[in-house]
């Protein structure tokens, strides 16, 4: 594996709208990320990945762009912009923006023009079908429900939008699209980025011509997925995107992709890799079912740790997966992955540390690092997520009944509130403080604010030496300290045992022990013979682990380090 810049470093994951908001209008924006970085660069974190800012009508947030060029004046100015970009740079910081071209808003002026002239230019920058009554051009249903075609207005034709019918997508067959594109990043790197994240990227590969494939619910719809496994020659495009644009810079690149085919790993993030790394979603597309979110099945301690050895064992020497335990799709991974009765701040650092000393480029989400929780709700009323109100939706569809609906899209059950697997929880405005609206803003809030904000905040957190954040800050300073941490092998242990998560990690002489006791009860575990008298990197548990017959508390998590003689 060739060396990159990247390799040793950490990155973490700005919602800039639930970020810090500046000037009181309940919205967080740059210049509120901008007064942050002190807090940040405290914390020990050097890329920064921010969602969406673009200028957007927010249909989905910002992941619908109208203009490439342009900040959103809710988010602030280009100046803002440029001033992030200088300030993170004075600090040794690194921003990526979010990059988002498969699809972009339905406001954006080539879809504006294309409606205006669908057989001219703009016309080819979408997919668009002569409209037939009563039939779709095809049976595909959007990621957000209903299908995927849509009129398009004031025209006698229909347009594609995988997601929201507000993003249209964009045709990557067509060159002239894709010089579009291209102009573009290279317009953000020459502002001074350090990369990007890549948005849906593996959905700019239609399998052509398009077509039906069965349908696999009652609406007559099939899944994306099903299109997604016939399309091929995907490695056309990222290849062509990484020489017109990344590759000229060395910029540091992340792709949300799901499912690669078997076998690609090393085309997407090898040496020479489409991107430098992609994340690894394995744990969180678990128990995930065709019928919909209220089908999926809850994932174990056990499951999770299976997941996270069967990607590392996947990604091997090949390049850096990035490891991720929540973003802004997901639950909270403290309310996802530890049962409630258990979740406090032992837990939440084990969750942390087996994460962190993984093989991979560890990604923290806004307010991780406090151990920010899931946002408890009572009715579906409460909800903004669009992708949330559909699952909701499709759950009725299948007869459920509203109560049962709320408790089946919910991971843990604590009746009259539920946290409700929504992509809300991890949207709720960072909480700063104990003061009203957690210090995130002056005004209100455009998200409700989680109600544990009293107890669970960063000014609490950062003046207790014992706290989750001091936790993560010291979980990022030792990967700086130590290489085996960033370049070691990865090995498990005792992979049969359902409550322990135990792996090593090797780089020349020095090696690393690290064992989790993702269970709540005691466990007994013995130090193999090789790490007698080895150092305790860290532990959440304030103890010495001289002896080499141990008892293991519950959510107990250490890492001990020794040099090879
Ligand atoms: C990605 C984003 C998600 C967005 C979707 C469409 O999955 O993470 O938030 O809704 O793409 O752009
Ligand atoms: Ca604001």
């Amino acid at each position: 594996m060739i060396k990159k810049w990247w390799h040793d470093k950490v990155a973490y994951q700005i919602y800039p709208k639930s970020f810090y908001d500046s000037n009181g209008d309940g919205i967080g924006d740059i210049p509120g990320i901008i007064s942050k970085l002190d807090y940040l660069k405290e914390l020990g974190v050097d890329i920064l990945w921010l969602s969406p800012c673009y200028r957007s009508p927010l249909a989905d947030q910002g992941y619908d762009i109208s203009d490439y060029y342009s900040i959103d004046p809710r988010f602030g100015t280009m100046a803002d912009m440029e001033r992030l970009i200088a300030e993170a740079k004075k600090r040794d910081m690194y921003i990526l923006m979010d990059l988002v071209v498969n699809h972009c808003s339905d406001e954006h002026e080539w879809f504006r023009k294309a409606c205006e002239d669908p057989d001219g230019k703009y016309g080819h920058y979408f997919y668009l079908r002569d409209k037939k009554e009563g039939e779709l051009p095809t049976n595909w249903r959007s990621y957000f429900g209903g299908p995927v075609w849509d009129d398009l207005p004031g025209t006698d034709k229909q347009y594609l939008h995988v997601f929201h019918k507000k993003q249209p997508d964009l045709n990557w067959e067509n060159p002239e699209l894709r010089e579009e594109v291209y102009k573009n990043i290279n317009w953000w790197l020459d502002k001074g980025l350090g990369g990007f994240r890549i948005d849906a990227i593996i959905n700019i590969k239609k399998a052509l011509p398009l077509r039906s494939y069965p349908a696999d619910r009652d609406d007559g719809l099939c899944s994306m997925q099903a299109m997604l496994k016939e399309a091929a020659g995907i490695g056309t495009f990222l290849s062509e995107l990484r020489d017109r644009t990344f590759k000229r810079y060395d910029a540091f690149t992340v792709g949300e992709v799901f499912n690669e085919k078997p076998g690609e790993l090393p085309d997407f993030i090898g040496d020479n890799g489409y991107f430098s790394s992609m994340f690894d979603f394995n744990e969180t597309i678990f128990g995930h079912s065709e019928k919909g979110w209220y089908d999926a099945s809850p994932i174990t301690p056990e499951d999770y740790k299976n997941c996270c050895f069967a990607s590392q064992e996947k990604a091997g020497n090949i390049g850096f997966l990035s490891n991720i335990i929540e973003n802004h799709d997901e639950p909270r991974g403290v309310s996802r992955y530890i049962p409630e009765s258990d979740r406090c701040d032992k837990s939440k650092k084990l969750l942390a540390a087996l994460n962190f000393m993984l093989r991979g480029l560890p990604f923290i989400y806004q307010g991780q690092e406090l151990g920010m929780e899931n946002l408890p709700i009572s009715s579906i009323d409460e909800v903004d997520d669009i992708s949330a109100r559909d699952e909701y939706r499709v759950a009725l569809d299948a007869g459920l009944s509203e109560e049962a609906a709320l408790k089946a899209l919910s991971h843990e059950v604590f009746w009259p509130c539920i946290t409700f697997k929504s992509r809300d929880n991890a949207r709720t405005p960072v909480q700063w403080d104990d003061s009203p609206q957690a210090g995130f803003t002056t005004g209100t809030p455009w998200i409700a604010v989680n109600p544990n904000y009293r107890e669970i905040n960063a000014k609490a957190e950062t003046a207790d030496p014992d706290s989750v954040f001091h936790y993560y800050k010291k979980l990022i300073a030792l990967r700086k300290a130590y290489p085996v941490i960033v370049y070691g092998r990865y090995e498990p242990l005792l992979e049969d045992n359902e409550e322990l998560f135990v792996y090593t990690r090797t780089l020349e002489k020095e090696k690393l022990l690290v064992v989790c006791s993702f269970c709540d009860h005691e466990t007994h575990f013995a130090i193999p013979a090789e790490f007698a008298g080895a150092a305790c990197l860290i532990s959440n548990r304030n103890r010495t682990y001289t002896d080499t017959e141990l008892t293991l508390e519950p959510y107990e998590a250490f890492v001990l380090y020794h040099q090879v003689k």
